[in-house]
């Protein structure tokens, strides 16, 4: 990266940091650490018109999307130590997400969930996806929206949607006025004092009150917990009341299976 000509988007942030823009990349992540090595503020941005290696949650998984369509960046939050991080951090940046998302996209409306732990879903398709990544003091969350991609390769299909397919529209939506709304609703979720995320969360939760499988641990483990998906705990881990028993059980990573039970 060439930090004297990185060009700044002309959008609103307000952490009151730089919202800094690449044409391309290798992965927003990699490059906000090196933001963060330079004494960027709390909040600054990067964004990328196309990552030649974005990456997802689950290692080995690229974050591939078409260039100059789609919102791919990640924001630097710095926090003084490991105890100042809010909790449940992924899900709350996943909530603002779902809110900008209704914000910039009214008829989307009912129609947008959380997937435990880091996806935001559409009619049950994935529509954006979130990675979060830390230091102990620096958080690294990594956003990326489906916004304007016109179609996916075959595999992705049925599982992902973009807002422009959801919207069954004409015109590409704008994706910097969706990153200003996404940016507008995670500083409200970690600045303001909303204590009702866990009761938001979980009532936008997708698959509550169905009987879901559950992957334990790494994607490959192979333990599987089979039962009804409860809700969110306090610390944002799922809760699923697995089949024959009263109490739900608490698990903090694991996977959803991702097709209908
Ligand atoms: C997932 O669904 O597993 C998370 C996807 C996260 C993708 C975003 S795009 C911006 C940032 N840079 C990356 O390389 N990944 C995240």
């Amino acid at each position: 990266m060439v930090y004297y000509r990185m060009m700044q988007l002309d959008i609103q942030n307000p952490f009151g940091a730089p919202v800094y823009f690449e044409e391309i990349l290798s992965s927003t992540m990699d490059e906000s650490r090196i933001l963060a090595n330079r004494n960027e503020p709390h909040g600054t941005v990067l964004a990328a018109d196309f990552q030649e290696k974005g990456r997802g949650r689950i290692p080995g998984r690229p974050w591939i999307m078409d260039k100059g369509l789609n919102l791919s960046f990640t924001i630097l939050l710095r926090y003084k130590d490991f105890s100042a991080i809010p909790q449940a951090l992924t899900l709350r940046a996943g909530l603002a997400v779902l809110l900008a998302i209704e914000d910039f996209a009214p008829p989307l409306g009912d129609r947008v969930q959380i997937k435990w732990p880091n996806d935001i879903m559409v009619d049950s398709k994935k529509v954006s996806g979130i990675l979060t990544e830390g230091d102990g003091k620096n958080m690294f969350i990594g956003i990326g929206v489906n916004v304007g991609q016109k179609e996916f390769p075959e595999p992705l299909q049925n599982r992902a949607v973009s807002i422009f397919q959801a919207l069954n529209v004409e015109e590409i939506p704008d994706r910097f006025d969706l990153l200003e709304k996404i940016l507008g609703h995670l500083y409200s979720e970690l600045n303001t004092g909303f204590s009702s995320w866990q009761s938001r969360l979980t009532d936008r939760l997708y698959k509550k009150g169905e009987m879901v499988r559950f992957i334990k641990g790494h994607a490959d483990s192979g333990q599987m917990v089979e039962g009804r998906l409860s809700g969110i705990g306090p610390k944002g881990e799922l809760l699923i009341i697995p089949q024959g028993e009263k109490d739900p059980l608490s698990f903090i990573t694991g996977e959803l299976d991702f097709y209908p039970y």
